[in-house]
Order: structure tokens, then C-alpha cells, then sequence
């Protein structure tokens, strides 16, 4: 991040602006939702927004957009395509590290671990949860795959709408569904001035975690 005088989208009331161990909650997913918390507060766009980076079993990296659409102290839940690059890189090398940014709040948090695949029945019961079209365009998507048009995505969509008419529940795909990251690193980040920004990384430590300032 370059140095500025003046932070992106104005520095907010639920910014202190500084970050010292005294305001670390010793739970990291417990500061996560803090964080969470002053971002939906301070009505800052897709508070959840969050950068995954998968690898292959080669080791190449890959990195993307995807929404947390759960948090808990077993870790973080997303959902996507099994058959999308993500998922095959999931399911060659099951680990993954993430990033969410909050410019209004000048703040970043980093987390990095193992990923498993939820179970069908959780993946069944988000999936049941999301608007009916949403349900239907992951039925109709292969992502990653080429399309000769927008036409055949569009005809696609419309076949699974002809497939699931009026309100019948429309069955989770075997191809799509949630994975949990279970960080077993994280850092939090707030932005300074003199790009002396205050970094504070959470370790395993016995059963608990080992917080320590890093330099900027
Ligand atoms: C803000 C934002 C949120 C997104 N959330 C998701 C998500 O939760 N799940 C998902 O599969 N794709 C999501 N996407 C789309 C992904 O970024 C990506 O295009 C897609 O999942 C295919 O990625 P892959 O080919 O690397 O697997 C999101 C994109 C943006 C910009």
C-alpha cells in the first residue's frame, strides 16, 4: 500500500485508528467479527468480501473474490463449485489463505490454514437458503468452463428453470457446496501514518494463540 495523507473513502467514526494489544480479543475469529462488525457498521460495501488463494499440486497460486457467509470458532465457511479452479485446487492441496480489506477502516486481516469440504447436508441447507435464482445459476454454471455465448448460459439457466417449476426445492448439484477454513495463522493490520502501521500476528500456542506486534 502506497503512503497517503488522506485514507480511501475518508477515515471513519469506527476507526480508532490504532491497534494495540489491549484491544486484541485472544479469540482471532472473535476479533474477526469485531471487525466485521465495525465494517457493517460503519455501512461499508460487502463487509465479508474476502481474497482466497488456492494452489495447485504443483504449487502454482491462484486467487479470487469469494463472500464468508459464515464465521465460527471451527473457522470460516464459503461456498462455490466443487469443479471450479478453486475447488480443484481445494481438493489437490487442501489449503488456502485469505484476505479481507476494509479501506474506510484502513484495516486488513490475513488468515491462512487447512480447508475441508462441509458435509452435503450443510451444503444442502445453504444452499436451500439462497434465492431461488441464485439456486438455479450454480445448477446452470460449470465455471471456468468456455461458453460460446451468453445465450447458451442464458438457455442454460432456462432449462434448469423449466427442470424446477413453480416452488419445489431444488436439489443441491453434487457438484457445489462448502468448504471451512480453519485458520491456524492470522494477522491483523491497521493503518498508520508513516507507514508505521500496527501489525499483530495470532500463533498456536498450547491451547490458546500467541499474539505478537510485527513490524510494518
Ligand atoms: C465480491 C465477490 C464475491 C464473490 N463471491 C463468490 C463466492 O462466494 N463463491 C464463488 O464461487 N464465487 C464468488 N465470486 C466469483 C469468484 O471470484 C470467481 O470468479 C469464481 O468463483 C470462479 O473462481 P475460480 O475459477 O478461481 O474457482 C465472487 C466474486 C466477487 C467479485
Amino acid at each position: 500500500m502506497t503512503d497517503r495523507t488522506a485514507p480511501i473513502g475518508g477515515r471513519s467514526v469506527y476507526s480508532r485508528g490504532e491497534l494495540n494489544e489491549r484491544d486484541l480479543h485472544p479469540d482471532p475469529v472473535t476479533q474477526l467479527q469485531n471487525w466485521v462488525d465495525a465494517a457493517i457498521e460503519a455501512n461499508l460495501p460487502e463487509p465479508l468480501a474476502a481474497a482466497l488463494a488456492t494452489a495447485d499440486a504443483s504449487g502454482t497460486p491462484s486467487v479470487r473474490m469469494i463472500l464468508i457467509r459464515g464465521i465460527d470458532a471451527d473457522g470460516l465457511r464459503f461456498y462455490t463449485n466443487h469443479e471450479s479452479r478453486k475447488g480443484r485446487d481445494l481438493a489437490a492441496n487442501p489449503v488456502a489463505a485469505l484476505t479481507l480489506w476494509w479501506p474506510g477502516l484502513e484495516r486488513q486481516v490475513r488468515c491462512s490454514g487447512p480447508v475441508r469440504q462441509l458435509d452435503a447436508q450443510e451444503s444442502a441447507a445453504y444452499f436451500g437458503s439462497r434465492p431461488r435464482d441464485s439456486q438455479l445459476g450454480a445448477r446452470a454454471s460449470r465455471p471456468g468452463q468456455p461458453t460460446p455465448s451468453r445465450d447458451a448460459l442464458e438457455a442454460a439457466l432456462a432449462a434448469e428453470a423449466a427442470e424446477h417449476p413453480g416452488d419445489a426445492p431444488i436439489p443441491l448439484p453434487d457438484f457445489w457446496g462448502g468448504y471451512l477454513l480453519a485458520p491456524d495463522r492470522w494477522e491483523f493490520w491497521q493503518g498508520r501514518p508513516n507507514r508505521l502501521h500496527d501489525r499483530f500476528e495470532y500463533l498456536p500456542h498450547a491451547s490458546s494463540w500467541e499474539i505478537r506486534r510485527l513490524q510494518p
